[in-house]
């Protein structure tokens, strides 16, 4: 029987408040409106961001939308679209996107960024573009985490916030490439900008700090030195191309002094995909005077960082990444159909399977730093 047009009752993982165990809950999912697109949701990895957002404590959490469903790394199924819909149809596989690619703005139609601010305000709110989510729980309207909430069976999106993959793609290994291999990639890609030769450090080998070194390895570095307090996290990194380890805790003088002596004075690039201010500014203390460039992939809201002037006067930069710099509409089919070809790794990010009900699990394995990613199946 269709459900187009009707409200779905479904199960979704719901936060009903800032640091307290997500609860499964049966869910209403309103018809998508114009602009929309309603799709279930197959699988979810869990990232780290999910875990900060609910959890990190400060300021921030004062303008954080309760109760909301989290998760961002989702691939899923079109079930209908919404009015003034072209681009999709029931059946498509597709994966929802926190950034979306209007293609009008003038942030989409520059090729120095990918950051289109479409909905912005209202996504970051917990909402779409009327003001409004779709999901409810017992009539009490419940957020919807920078636009996607994939922790949900189903969801509705805006159709800019979306993109068609691969009818073969496998969407419990390529929801990844919804955010956290997708970021990791590009920052070393299309941020830092790697270049064959080079030397990198990378700080957090998480899946987006992996998948920092299987770019800087694809853009042909010759020296990646991974960094991170978890030795556990090291033999998979030497899969990914990680070729020199340091663990910070295993060493009597800071991180930085370590890796600017063992690269004679300095790494070209250096990321940090942490999310801790005292690693960005280790990264960015890591890098070779001159023309160094660190690139922050790591977030938090809760902290500032602080940076002496000297050390970006004598010629090193630092710089943002925000899901890895790509064009999300455009370029997720494209790393998906890479994956396809054999040419981008993501089943080894993959160590956890866990359904819906277990979502908890999950962020006790991310943050034990257990396993690489879990993915959730709906
Ligand atoms: N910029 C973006 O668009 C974007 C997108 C996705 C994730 N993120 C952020 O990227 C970061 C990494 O995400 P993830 O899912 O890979 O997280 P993760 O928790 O899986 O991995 C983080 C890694 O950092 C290591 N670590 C912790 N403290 C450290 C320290 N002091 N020094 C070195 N290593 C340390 C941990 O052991 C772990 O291996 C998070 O901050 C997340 O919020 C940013
Ligand atoms: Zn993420
Ligand atoms: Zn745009």
């Amino acid at each position: 029987m269709s459900t187009q047009g009707q409200a779905i009752r479904c199960k979704a993982a719901v936060a009903w408040e800032p640091g307290k165990p997500l609860c499964i809950e049966e869910v209403e999912v309103a018809p998508p409106k114009e602009h929309e697109v309603r799709l279930k949701v197959v699988a979810s990895g869990v990232c780290h961001t999910d875990w900060a957002y609910l959890y990190e404590t400060g300021a921030a959490l004062r303008s954080r939308p309760y109760p909301l469903v989290l998760g961002h790394e989702g691939a899923g199924v079109v079930e209908s679209v919404g009015p003034r819909v072209t681009r999709f149809s029931p059946g498509d596989k597709v994966i929802p996107l926190f950034l979306p690619q209007c293609g009008e703005c003038d942030r989409c139609r520059s090729p120095k960024t990918n950051l289109c601010k479409k909905n912005w305000a209202n996504t970051q709110m917990g909402v779409l573009a009327d003001g409004t989510s779709r999901i409810s729980c017992r009539g009490q309207q419940i957020h919807q985490f920078i636009g996607v909430s994939s922790f949900s069976q189903f969801s509705v999106v805006p159709d800019c916030s979306l993109t068609r993959i691969s009818a073969d793609a496998p969407l419990e290994k390529v929801c990844l490439l919804g955010c956290g291999v997708s970021t990791g990639y590009g920052a070393a890609l299309n941020a830092a900008k790697v270049e064959p030769g080079s030397s990198c450090a990378v700080f957090g080998l998480g899946a987006v700090g992996l998948a920092a070194v299987m770019g800087c390895k694809v853009a042909g570095a010759t020296r990646i030195i991974g960094v991170d307090v978890n030795p556990d996290k090291f033999e998979k990194a030497k899969e990914f191309g990680a070729t020199e380890f340091v663990n910070p805790k295993e060493i009597s003088k800071p991180v930085q002094e370590v890796l600017v002596e063992m690269t004679d004075g300095g790494v070209d690039y250096a990321l940090e995909c942490v999310g801790n201010v005292a690693v960005m500014r280790a990264a960015l203390e890591s890098t070779k005077d001159a023309w160094g460039c660190c690139v922050i992939v790591g977030w938090t809201e809760t902290e500032e960082m602080s940076i002496p002037v000297e050390t970006l006067l004598l010629g090193r930069t630092v710089k943002g990444t925000y899901f890895g710099g790509w064009k999300s509409v455009q370029s997720v089919p494209k790393l998906v159909q890479e994956y396809l070809d054999g040419k981008l790794k993501l089943d080894q990010f993959v160590t956890h399977k866990l359904p819906l009900e277990q979502i908890n699990t999950a962020f006790d394995l991310l943050k034990g730093g257990q396993c690489i990613r879990t993915v959730i199946t709906l």
